[in-house]
Order: structure tokens, then sequence, then C-alpha cells
């Protein structure tokens, strides 16, 4: 058994020390198990395992020991009893969805999704015959009207993406409770450092690990939580058998990234609620949205159920599109990037790059205009960021 196994130790203590599985080498950190396949002692021991009356490894498509050291360190992290990781975030929500329906079940999301999370739920949902229904998230009375007697799943991001808007999780499922359907949440925009969907009711937890739980740009993940029966029923056998499994080696890189997961996003908040401060009463900034700010729109909302902002702050320029790129282009120091959580800070303008695809009026219902920037704050200094940003809005 690991230590953490034994004591309600602290995230921070989890994060080093929960999932261990020490080889008969004593290694300090974490073995790589960089194996397809696992042999076994005689014909009775492979008998035994493909019944599952031994509990060894068989293949790396649903097993592996550096996946599962993963699996267990994250569950300890999120407070789940079950975890499985996916090769991305996008296989961990598409199986985290397609695991739980059939043809002629109904799911209802909130509008303001990533665009693939979109994309999955209103074009390859219906093509199996599950139809869907997107509202808007934050306000509860959409998501009791969208209610069918064959509504299977709830689905939300929150924070959401780019805006940055705050769902009240523990409210939405109580709705889908009532209605006897489950709750996932994609809870990348808070990680579990600073929000705990399961905690508030949630069913299922999925993250894109690419983000913050490697925070240092350099593999692909995803991971999806919930009860030992939810993974089970919907998620373990679906994945053994479809195989978007993660690789070992992004395994490894991700379980090093969670050891330093709370110190770098305390750091990174710390330095974006600064700037966001900064930002929120500057001439050239016509609007700003931070989580824990008191002029956030779901202030109560954010005050309940996070405990602290976010790494992210959403702001719109003055100038439309050309002040955007014209503040994005002076940046030095900030680069521009569709990707988010890194330890580098980067920008996006999601009109014309991650939410280009939806109509004008989709990204005006959403709050995304055409001067909107996303900014991902990383660990560079706060001062040395600061300047950079307050230097390239002189250009707008
Ligand atoms: C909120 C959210 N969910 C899911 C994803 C998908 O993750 P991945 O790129 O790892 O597939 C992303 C980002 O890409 C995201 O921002």
């Amino acid at each position: 058994m690991s230590a953490s196994a034994a004591r309600n130790y602290r995230p921070e203590t989890r994060l080093v020390q929960s999932g261990i599985l020490r080889s008969q080498f004593g290694e300090t950190s974490e073995a790589l198990f960089l194996t397809q396949g696992y042999v076994y002692e005689n014909s009775a021991q492979a008998e035994a395992r493909f019944k599952g009356e031994d509990p060894g490894y068989q293949y790396s498509r649903f097993a592996n020991p550096t996946v599962a050291m993963l699996e267990q360190r994250m569950a300890a992290f999120e407070g789940a009893e079950a975890a499985r990781a996916t090769a991305t975030g996008m296989a961990a929500v598409t199986l985290a969805l397609m695991g739980q329906v059939r043809a002629g079940d109904h799911v209802v999301a909130s509008k303001a999704l990533f665009g693939s999370c979109l994309y999955v739920v209103e074009e390859y949902l219906p093509r199996y015959g599950v139809t869907s229904t997107l509202v808007n998230g934050t306000d509860l009375q959409q998501w009791r009207d969208a209610v069918r007697p064959n509504t299977k799943a709830f689905f939300m991001e929150t924070p959401t993406n780019p805006v940055l808007e705050v769902i009240d999780i523990a409210a939405v499922c109580k709705i889908a409770h009532e209605a006897g359907a489950k709750v996932v949440v994609d809870n990348v925009f808070s990680t579990p450092l600073w929000q705990s969907p399961l905690a508030l009711g949630a069913d299922c937890v999925v993250y894109s690990a690419t983000k913050h739980i490697d925070g240092q740009g350099r593999c692909l993940g995803g991971i999806i939580l919930g009860s030992e029966k939810f993974i089970q029923d919907n998620v373990h056998i679906y994945l053994r058998q479809t195989g978007p499994s993660m690789s070992p080696f992004n395994a490894w890189v991700l379980l090093k990234g969670l050891e330093t997961l709370p110190v770098r996003v305390r750091q990174q908040t710390d330095t974006a609620a600064a700037l966001a401060s900064t930002l929120a009463s500057h001439p050239k900034v016509s609007r700003l949205i931070y989580p824990g700010r008191p002029d956030h729109p779901q202030a109560d909302v954010v005050a309940r159920q996070m405990r602290a902002g976010s790494t992210l702050i959403a702001f719109e320029v003055v100038g439309g599109k050309q002040g955007a790129f014209r503040f994005q282009d002076a940046l030095k120091l900030v680069r521009i990037s569709n990707n988010l959580g890194d330890a580098k800070s980067l920008i996006t303008h999601p009109a014309t790059t991650t939410h280009q695809r939806l109509k004008p009026e989709q990204r005006a219902e959403l709050g995304i205009s055409d001067g909107m920037v996303r900014l991902s704050v990383g660990l560079e200094h706060p001062d040395d960021l600061a300047e950079d940003v307050l230097d390239a809005l002189k250009t707008v």
C-alpha cells in the first residue's frame, strides 16, 4: 500500500507520494514501463489472468503499471474512487459521453464548450441516434426545460472557454439527478486544485491532461474520473475494446507534472489575479472577466464552488479585431498559441482561431466579441509579464 492510501494527506502530499508502484529495484522516481505486453509464468497463470482471477497485467491497451500510477495519483488528487487515462483530452470527453449512451438517448450540454467538445455533442452523437440540446449553462431554467424522458447525461465545462463564465455545478447536478441523468464536468480550466466537481455532485470529471497536468507543453493526455461503478459501467470496457489509450511514456511525463502542479498553478493563479486587477481599469480594456473578481458575472457561484480564480484571463481590447491583433502582435514575452495551462504565457484570439467555426451570432451569444482575447498566464516573473502586456496595449 502506498503511504497516501493509509492517511488522508493533503493534495500536495498526495501528488508526490500516491500511486507509486515501486519495482524490485526500489527506484525513487516512478519507473517507465515501456512495454506492450506481459509474460506469464505458465499456461495456468495466463488462463487465470484472462478469467480475471489473477490480478496481473495482460496488455498495455487496457492496463500498464506506469499508466496505473498516473490513474491512482489522479484519483487520489480528485478524491475519486477510480480513474482511466486516455490518449488526449478529447478521447476522455468522447469516451465519457459515448460510453454512457445508446441510440435513442438524449444529452443536454452547455453551449459554451471547447470547439471539439461541441462538435462531438452536435455532430457525432446524432450520427449514432443520440439527440442533444444545447443550453445557456448559467441559466438553470434552461437545463430544467431541456430534460426529456430519455435524457441520459448532462455535460458542461466550467469555467467556460474562452469567456470564463461559471456554471453552478451543484444546482445543475440536482436537476440532472432528479431527471435520472448523470453529469460529466470538464474541469480543465479550474484544475482539481481549485474545484472539485465530484464533491459538488458530479458523476464524472474529465481533463485534458495536456493542459495544467503536464503544464510544460510536452505531451497530450486525458483523464476520466468517477466512482468505481461509473468507470466500470461506462468507461473501462469501452476503453479496453476501442483503444484510445494513453502511452506509458506520456503517463510518466504527466506523473512528474502532477508533482509540481500545486506550485505551478498556485503561482500562475496569483500572477493572473494580479494582472487581472491591473487590466480591469485600463483604458484600452473595455471588458475583463476573471473568476474571483467581485465584478465577475457569477461572483456568488465562484465564491461557493471555487477555491481560487484561474490561470486564465479573458478581456476585450478596444478597437475590435484590429485592436486585438495589434495588441497580440506587439507582445514580446507572451506568445500567440491556442494552447493553455503552460509554463509559458500564451494568448489567443478566439473569434479567429478556436471559435472561428461558429457563426457571428453564435459567438455574440457566447460573449466572444471581435476584440476578445484569452490569456493563459505562465510562470514568468509577474512584473515582466505585466510590463509586456502594458507595453503592447500602448500600441492599440
Ligand atoms: C476545456 C477543454 N476540454 C478539452 C480539450 C481537449 O483536450 P486535448 O487537446 O488534450 O484533446 C481542451 C483543449 O484542447 C479544452 O480546452
